[in-house]
């Protein structure tokens, strides 16, 4: 029964790789939609970050002598698709507007990336995977630090400046 769960384990990294992958093309486009300078960076530094996830995952794959393509993270797409549908709103909207939308979409996505890698994590764990284990939690530090990031500039001036834009 292990190998089922070892394919199944090998079908979500596959799903996170497409989804950092089309999560490094979104990210130029709300660095650019966005306004308060520490959120363009912040956005530009997980960029970065995202680049190093697509890379982990391939040292993940290599290291379970396994391909990374074949699926197709309909999720993230989902979810990018939400924020194009927001970014689409600049000029419309306030700009602290934007930019708090923005951090609720960006934040729906670590989210969701946290939630799928705890779950490979455990399996990995559970499958004495270590290498892999190894790769997949330096990369959810980088996920929940960035979800921490994003409140913080919500919560400390943003989000104010979004209501003092909208009345
Ligand atoms: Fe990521």
């Amino acid at each position: 029964m292990q190998g089922a769960l070892h394919e199944l384990f090998l079908d979500e990294l596959r799903d996170l790789y497409s989804a950092e992958q089309q999560l490094t093309k979104a990210l130029p486009k709300m660095a650019k939609a966005a306004s308060h300078p520490q959120l363009v960076q912040a956005f530009e530094s997980h960029l970065k970050e995202t680049e190093g996830h697509v890379k982990r995952l391939e040292d993940a794959f290599t290291a379970l002598g396994e391909k990374p393509d074949g699926e197709k993270c309909e999720a993230m797409e989902g979810l990018i698709k939400e924020g194009s549908a927001l970014i689409d709103r600049k000029g419309d909207l306030p700009d602290a507007v934007l930019d708090a939308g923005l951090i609720a979409a960006a934040q729906k996505v670590e989210h969701y990336e946290i939630a799928s890698y705890g779950t490979v994590i455990t399996w990995s764990t559970l499958m004495n995977h270590d290498e892999v284990t190894e790769l997949l939690t330096e990369t959810i530090a980088e996920e929940e630090a960035a979800d921490d990031k994003l409140t913080m500039l919500a919560e400390n001036g943003i989000n104010e400046s979004a209501m003092a834009g909208s009345v």
